[in-house]
């Protein structure tokens, strides 16, 4: 399909629930810990830049999470409406965190991948992630 533009920018409050909307519709069954708007205004009063959303002809149809802990950058929960897949969107979203996290002073970028979910990994790959296999991931939900 042909490519568009899409505009990526920080997310405001009247995002926040069509970004969740999105989610809900895109959630990964190895997403162990709820989406809410009250997590999501924490995370945009720690850091008004960190959620990003993609807006074509005024709809929010992605989002990513592009977060610095002082130390790496990670990104979480890209997803891109199912309507406007394929259009370079995901990518776009990657570019505009990496931007953002760059401009912080990251200089390394982590994107947690579900194995299974192959162009999920596809899109990584296309953005000029390597899978690191050297390295597993440690996990507890406090
Ligand atoms: C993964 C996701 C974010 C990709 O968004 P997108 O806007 O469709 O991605 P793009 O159009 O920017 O894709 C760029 C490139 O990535 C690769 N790619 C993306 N999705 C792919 C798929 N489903 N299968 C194979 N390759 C894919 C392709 O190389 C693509 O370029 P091409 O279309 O010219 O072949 C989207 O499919 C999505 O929201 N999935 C559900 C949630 C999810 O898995 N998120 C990732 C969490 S890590």
């Amino acid at each position: 399909m042909t490519p568009v533009t899409a505009t990526v920018r920080p997310a405001e409050a009247a995002d926040l629930p069509k970004v969740l909307a999105l989610w809900d519709d895109a959630r990964s069954e190895a997403a162990s810990i709820p989406d809410t708007e009250d997590a999501l205004q924490t995370l945009t009063a720690h850091t008004p830049d960190a959620l990003l959303v993609a807006e074509l002809d005024g709809d929010v149809v992605g989002a990513v999470i592009a977060a610095w802990d002082g130390w790496r950058g990670n990104i979480y929960r890209l997803a891109v409406k199912r309507e406007c897949r394929r259009l370079g969107i995901g990518l776009q979203l990657v570019n505009a965190g990496e931007r953002h996290l760059s401009e912080k002073g990251v200089r390394r970028v982590t994107a947690l991948v579900v194995t299974e979910e192959l162009g999920a990994a596809a899109l990584w790959k296309a953005a000029g992630y390597e899978q690191d296999s050297a390295v597993v991931r440690f996990v507890r939900n406090l």
